[in-house]
């Protein structure tokens, strides 16, 4: 699906870090972003991915009007990759922070009497401790009103599905951070939201039983078909905004309303 033309340059001069922007739905939010204005770090961890992020970046600097981007490689599941991430994007992109985009994320597929401490860790590290402390660290940094901490959910955060009890309560727990955050920063203008995908055609996607997956596209309203990264940076893209600055501690279904609340 071709990504949305345009746009106005309504983030120039924001500093944004999207986590997890070498491939799928970050890697389209990061060149969103871009698009509309922003400077952006993107952050990945695989060595396997330097041509990925390498071609992003070439997508953003070819862009019609000239713009700044960094790649980070760092671990996220490392606590001490956070704090590295804040100071390279000062660095090289500074002096604030305006946007954080918490999405890198991973899915574990294990029936429940086989869970086990690595495990948990694995999925639970990256998808709930990363967005902690990239927040964590992103918060001294922010500019002194209107700062945006967008966190990337799932609808599995409000569903159930059978082996996949790590990852859905993970994404649970991401809109409770999103909410806690909210009320914290909302004194200095700042808005916290989560944005939940259905199902993108990604990588990730791959993992998810095809049962699942089609019961998914047969009961979503608009088109039955799976969503696309540009169906989910454009979401982001306008949380990213002044033109959101009274929507804060949400989570918002980008599904084709396969969820509704
Ligand atoms: N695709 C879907 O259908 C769907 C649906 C609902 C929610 N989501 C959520 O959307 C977000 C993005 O998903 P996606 O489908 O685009 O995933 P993806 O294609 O698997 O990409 C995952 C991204 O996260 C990065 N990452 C993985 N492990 C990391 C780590 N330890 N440290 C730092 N970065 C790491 C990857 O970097 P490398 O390339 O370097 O490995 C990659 O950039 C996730 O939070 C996911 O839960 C996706």
């Amino acid at each position: 699906m071709p990504s949305s033309t345009s746009v106005s340059e309504t983030l120039l001069g924001k500093v944004a870090i999207v986590t997890g922007a070498s491939r799928g739905i970050g890697a389209q939010i990061a060149f969103e972003l871009a698009k509309r204005g922003a400077k952006v770090a993107a952050t990945y961890t695989s060595p396997s991915s330097e041509p990925s992020i390498e071609k992003l970046m070439e997508r953003i600097f070819t862009m019609e009007s000239h713009r700044e981007a960094h790649p980070i490689r760092a671990d996220l599941r490392d606590p001490t990759a956070p704090a590295l991430i804040v100071e390279q994007t000062i660095k090289s992109l500074g002096p604030r922070v305006d946007i954080l985009v918490n999405n890198a994320g991973c899915e574990l597929a294990r029936p429940a009497a086989d869970i086990t401490a690595s495990d948990f860790a694995h999925v639970y590290d990256l998808n709930v401790r990363a967005v902690a402390l990239m927040t964590a660290a992103v918060i001294p940094h922010l500019p002194p009103s209107g700062g945006r901490i967008i966190n990337i959910g799932s609808i599995g955060g409000r569903s159930g599905f059978k082996d996949f009890s790590l990852y859905c309560s993970s994404k649970a727990a991401v809109e409770g951070l999103t909410r806690c955050y909210a009320a914290e920063l909302g004194a200095k203008g700042h808005t916290v939201n989560t944005v939940c995908p259905g199902p993108v055609s990604t990588d990730m996607l791959n993992g998810i039983p095809k049962e699942i997956v089609e019961n998914q596209l047969r009961n979503t309203p608009l088109e039955n078909r799976r969503g696309s990264t540009d169906d989910i940076a454009q979401v982001v893209g306008f949380l990213a905004e002044e033109g959101s600055r009274w929507v804060t501690g949400q989570t918002i279904s980008a599904s084709g309303g396969h969820c509704m609340w």
